[in-house]
């Protein structure tokens, strides 16, 4: 006999259901992630809404871990979709894959491409944060400047700290911070300086930069002090980060995008100075346009924005300059007071026992430590033991979590043989029993997020190809294809909105940019790459 169909819905809607309504022990703050491993209920939850509405977390931060390919990005691109409806602004500042461009584009955000050939930033430009310096202007536009003066710095010096491989010396920075003051006072308003102003500044040496040298009118103590300095920032322009840092920024992060991405996939693997400097250029724009954005908020210019920030991939910046460790932690301690949320992923602990040092090893620990919600797709056993120290895991929540990470069977040969962890998740807030949920994905999440594609059989891809182009273009030209066209899969259940109401079924699509609230509880087509919780994999168990 086929188990009795069940929805889920709020208790303003489903109040006057009848019979067998019954509450249910899963949270229901947030997008909605997938159905509890054993009772089959809905389990929503995203950091931001489990800091700002359910306060069940302190601090509004994801730590992911788990062996590849078992959907850890999957997952986090279907918070930034429920997440996006809700208005708040995903930003993925450097995809390293790109794991979230397609869904970033979907969601009529801005991608901005950063490689050698593809597009570059000029460290030296205060971007948004000077524009709107500049038209807030008084003691507020006053103070953002100095907060620019102070980003563009320390990214001048995380770059010399990148090609030298140590931190520059304190007495080239106040060189450096003369040297930019002086190009502010000179250059024409709008117009950035660049880092071979900056050597021409040195070159010639006006008096206001001798002076922070204590040359004391000697030119060769002048040189002595700047030749350095000199040399580095001659190694970057002619070096190999030159193309990418050193010419105006090519494209600018749109304040008012709904999403923005900041793709560095095109930088090779190998190429770790470029990966780490293009990482830390993309943070300090990101952060430095969500600054700008508070500010005009500050000033009742613009709506107060939240934003959600993605760090995938993490032991490959953490690997590719030990600076890079010190920036993450900075970026996690001050997310409560930038309004926003961050979701860090990585596969195993041991990307932070990887490190250099002792002190960047115990920084890395402190992520998962500090982290408000932790998250474990599959994982060895060993790993578990070692997670349970720092999570507080009972052994069957361990047992659970390494089960997901056996592989499949031998003998399986079907095209779409998955490994028994994929989709599979436990939760961990606190002290609290872990949650484990399981995550069907809608055919509009497994073509936005796809990263095997290039395992497809040489024969299958003329055809895939044509079916991809015709589903873009049926998803990106909107309009019908959102509502029920092309591509739409079948979703049997109203799945609770991040913003607590039902989720919005045959209604407005989140990829629209357009909030879902209030939808009634339908059992229609879902919303294409609106989050779809409860969908596919058993579809006769209807719960949400
Ligand atoms: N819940 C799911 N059900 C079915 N397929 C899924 C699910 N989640 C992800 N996938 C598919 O599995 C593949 C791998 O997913 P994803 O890239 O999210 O894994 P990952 O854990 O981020 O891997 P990595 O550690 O290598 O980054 C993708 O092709 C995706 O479409
Ligand atoms: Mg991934």
């Amino acid at each position: 006999m086929d188990p009795p169909t069940m929805w889920r819905a709020t208790t303003v809607q489903a109040c006057g259901l009848w019979p067998f309504a019954a509450g249910s022990g899963a949270p229901m703050s947030g997008v909605p992630l997938g159905q509890h491993l054993h009772t089959g209920a809905t389990v929503c939850g995203d950091p931001l809404s489990w800091f700002t509405r359910a306060r069940y977390i302190s601090n509004p931060s994801l730590f992911m871990l788990g062996m590849p390919g078992l959907g850890k990005s999957t997952l986090v691109n279907r918070m930034l979709i429920g997440l996006s409806a809700t208005g708040v602004v995903p930003l993925v500042l450097g995809d390293l894959k790109p794991d979230y461009a397609d869904t970033v584009r979907a969601l009529g955000g801005q991608v901005i491409s950063i490689g050698r050939g593809t597009g570059g930033i000029n460290l030296l430009d205060p971007g948004a944060m000077g524009a709107v310096a500049a038209r807030i202007g008084g003691k507020a536009g006053e103070a953002l400047k100095a907060e620019a003066h102070g980003r563009v710095l320390n990214m001048v010096a995380a770059l010399i700290g990148i090609v030298r491989g140590r931190p520059m010396d304190d007495h080239e920075q106040a060189v450096v911070s003369a040297v930019l003051h002086h190009l502010r006072e000179r250059l024409p308003p709008g117009r950035a300086p660049l880092l071979p102003d900056m050597l021409r500044v040195l070159s010639e040496g006006p008096d206001r930069i001798r002076a922070v040298t204590l040359d004391r009118g000697d030119e060769a103590r002048y040189r002595d002090a700047v030749d350095p300095l000199h040399r580095s920032l001659l190694g970057i322009l002619d070096g190999p980060l030159g193309d990418t840092f050193a010419s105006e920024t090519s494209t600018r992060v749109d304040l008012h995008a709904p999403a923005v991405c900041i793709d560095i996939s095109r930088i090779g693997e190998a190429d770790t100075q470029l990966t780490a400097a293009a990482m830390l250029a993309a943070w300090s724009d990101g952060l430095g346009s969500v600054a700008a954005s508070h500010a005009l908020a500050d000033e009742g210019l613009t709506p107060r924005r939240w934003f959600f920030t993605v760090l995938d991939e993490l032991w490959r910046p953490l690997r590719a300059a030990s600076g890079i460790v010190d920036r993450i932690d900075a970026l996690t301690r001050l997310n409560r007071t930038l309004g926003m949320g961050d979701a860090k992923i990585t596969h195993t602990l041991k990307d932070a026992e990887a490190l250099g040092t002792d002190a960047d090893r115990a920084k890395a620990r402190g992520f998962v430590e500090r982290a408000g919600m932790v998250v474990c797709a599959g994982l060895p056993r060993a790993e578990m033991e070692e997670l349970g120290k720092i999570v507080g895991l009972s052994q069957r929540e361990i047992e659970l979590v390494s089960s997901w990470s056996s592989p499949p069977g031998w003998a399986v040969t079907g095209d779409r043989e998955e490994p028994p962890g994929r989709g599979r998740f436990l939760i961990k807030v606190g002290g609290r029993p872990g949650l484990p949920i399981k995550v069907a994905i809608t055919d509009t999440e497994r073509r936005l997020h796809d990263t095997n594609i290039r395992w497809v059989q040489n024969d299958a891809v003329p055809e895939q190809q044509a079916e991809s182009a015709y589903e873009a273009g049926a998803a990106y030209e909107g309009g019908a294809a959102y509502e029920g066209g092309a591509g739409v899969e079948q979703v049997p259940t109203a799945g609770p909105a991040p913003g607590g109401e039902a989720a919005p079924v045959n209604g407005a699509s989140p990829v629209n940019g357009t909030a879902p609230v209030n939808g009634p509880i339908v059992n229609g087509p879902a919303p294409v790459g609106g989050p779809a919780p409860v969908s596919g994999a058993d579809p006769d168990r209807r719960t949400a």
